[in-house]
Formats: C-alpha cells, sequence, structure tokens
C-alpha cells in the first residue's frame, strides 16, 4: 500500500485578506505582461471594492443575475455590453485615453452599439432616408481635410443615425432593409455632401438591465440629438465621432458622456426658396449644416 505525503505548504488562507493575497500570487506568473498588469490591478480594485461596500451574498447573487441578463439580451441587433459601458462612463474614459488627437484634428466619440456592417457606398448628395419616418430634410457638408489644411480625395465617410421617429433601424421591427445608414466618399477637393434628416434625441434601449440600472440610481436615458461618423483614409487615422445639433436640450446631460464642444454645429433653417434651395433643388422647409473633419496622419507601425 503506498501513501501519499503533502508536500508542506505555505498557511491556508483563512481571511478574506488572505483569499486577495493568494489570488494574486496565483496570477503573478502571468506570461504576457499587459495580461499581467491588468489582472493584478483588476482583482486588486475588484477585491478592494467588494471589502469596502461589504458586499452581501444576496447582494452577490443579485449581480451574477444581472451580468447574465446583460449576456442574454446581446444579439446581432442589441449588444447590452457595449451600452452597460456607455452608460457607467467607461467608453468614454477609454476614448479620451486612447484616442488623443494632435490640436485641429477632430475629435473621437463613443461608437455606440447601432453601427452595422455592409452599408451601401452612395454618390455625393444621396438621401440616406431611404423610409419615410418624416422629419426635415438636411443637407450635411463639408471638406475632409489633413492637418495642415490640405484636401484628402477619396476619404470615406460611414454615416449612421436614428430616424426621426428617434428609431435606428436595428430597433424597427417593422423594418428588414437599412435606414439612415450610407457611405460616401470624398471627391478630388476632398469635399462631402449628405443628404439627410435632422437627428433628433432618443432614449438609449431602457428595456433591459442597463435601464434596470438607469431607473435604480434616477438617471434619465436621453442621448442629444447627433449623426454619426467613422472618417477614414489612406495613411490617416481613422475617427469615430459624432456630430451633434447646438440646440439640443440633452447637451449637457448625454446618458453616455458623448459629447465635446468641438463636435456641436448649427443647423441652418431654412423657411424660403433661398440661394441654398436652389443648390440643392429641394423645397423648404429645410436644414443645412457644414462640418470639416479634420485626420491626423496614421502613426508609423
Ligand atoms: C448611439 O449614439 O448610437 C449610442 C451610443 C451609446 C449608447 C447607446 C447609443
Ligand atoms: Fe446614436
Amino acid at each position: 500500500m503506498s501513501t501519499t505525503v503533502a508536500k508542506p505548504r505555505a498557511a491556508r488562507p483563512t481571511s478574506e485578506d488572505d483569499i486577495t493575497a493568494e489570488v494574486l500570487r496565483r496570477v503573478e506568473a502571468t506570461p504576457d505582461p499587459r495580461t499581467r498588469e491588468i489582472m493584478l490591478s483588476l482583482l486588486k480594485h475588484l477585491h478592494a471594492f467588494i471589502k469596502e461596500v461589504r458586499l452581501t451574498e444576496p447582494e452577490w447573487w443579485k449581480g451574477i443575475d444581472f451580468l447574465t441578463r446583460t449576456g442574454h439580451m446581446c444579439d446581432d441587433r442589441r449588444q447590452e455590453f457595449i451600452l452597460l459601458s456607455d452608460t457607467l462612463g467607461v467608453s468614454m474614459v477609454t476614448d479620451l485615453m486612447s484616442n488623443r488627437k494632435p490640436a485641429g484634428a477632430t475629435e473621437s466619440t463613443v461608437f455606440g452599439p447601432f453601427h452595422r456592417e455592409g452599408a451601401p457606398e452612395l454618390p455625393a448628395g444621396a438621401d440616406i432616408a431611404t423610409v419615410d419616418r418624416g422629419g426635415v430634410t438636411t443637407m450635411v457638408s463639408g471638406r475632409v481635410l489633413s492637418l495642415d489644411g490640405k484636401p484628402i480625395a477619396g476619404a470615406l465617410l460611414d454615416v449612421w443615425q436614428a430616424a426621426p421617429d428617434a428609431l435606428y433601424d436595428s430597433q424597427d421591427n417593422s423594418l428588414e432593409e437599412m435606414n439612415m445608414r450610407g457611405k460616401f466618399r470624398t471627391d478630388s477637393e476632398g469635399r462631402y455632401l449628405v443628404r439627410t434628416k435632422r437627428p433628433v434625441h432618443y432614449q438609449i434601449p431602457s428595456d433591459g438591465p442597463v435601464g434596470d440600472l438607469l431607473k435604480a440610481t434616477k438617471r434619465h436615458p436621453w442621448r442629444p440629438a447627433h449623426i454619426h461618423f467613422v472618417v477614414s483614409a489612406e495613411g490617416y487615422e481613422p475617427v469615430t465621432t459624432h456630430l451633434f445639433d447646438s440646440i439640443d436640450p440633452y447637451l449637457n446631460e448625454d446618458a453616455v458622456f458623448g459629447v465635446k464642444d468641438s463636435l456641436i454645429v448649427n443647423f441652418e433653417e431654412h423657411k424660403t426658396s433661398d440661394e441654398a434651395a436652389k443648390k440643392y433643388g429641394i423645397e423648404p422647409p429645410f436644414c443645412t449644416t457644414e462640418y470639416d473633419f479634420v485626420l491626423a496622419p496614421a502613426k508609423a507601425k
């Protein structure tokens, strides 16, 4: 008969601080330095948080249930984890640290959960409002420029926004097709032109766990009116950004903290058949707005 003799070992952890120390000790050997740094810090802060609030077992279960429901809410049309990150300000803190731009370059903001792959590339001036949901026709124009003011020809603008009924196409169960989305290329002078509807403020989806959390913390779900853009060009850093309507009442109250002063634009209201009406061949009332996107050069690899 053989007997196994246990190797002598350090004292078994008994207190909550012993467990924290033991968890950290086991992660110490993580080979990838960045994974090691992130895991050690995450565990240190997570354990400190649990001890600081003296988390109870029912509260722990509630947290597990919250994360489980968040996962179950995700599919190809809904990304509840991004929404959670956005509403907790985590997306914007990450954006601010990751996307510091040189002076003069267009600032970035949240990507959000409503981008869709496969929007069609459209000719300049094409209307992205392909399904009628009302709203005020709006022409968005401008240039894409380098930091030294040179026009960038062939830059790609991926544009999307909520429809005037305050829903993205992916939230509208009556729609199979894409609506309020398109890609546009700049011409030889770096110019772009998008026909759309004036954006409206809208509520982020609040029928899931993120909405429950907003309600529990007495927060509202409104985002100020905006149009999304990803602007990219060969040899330049792409920028993920929005243009916000300067008269929106939620500019200082964005549920996801995405507003930057440099991204606020005026939507000029045209009520008579003026020069712009003739130029674009549209009946008033309509709006125009202009914005030049400025791209920073790509970082050397
Ligand atoms: C959006 O603008 O599409 C958005 C961004 C963050 C959370 C929800 C929506
Ligand atoms: Fe949006």
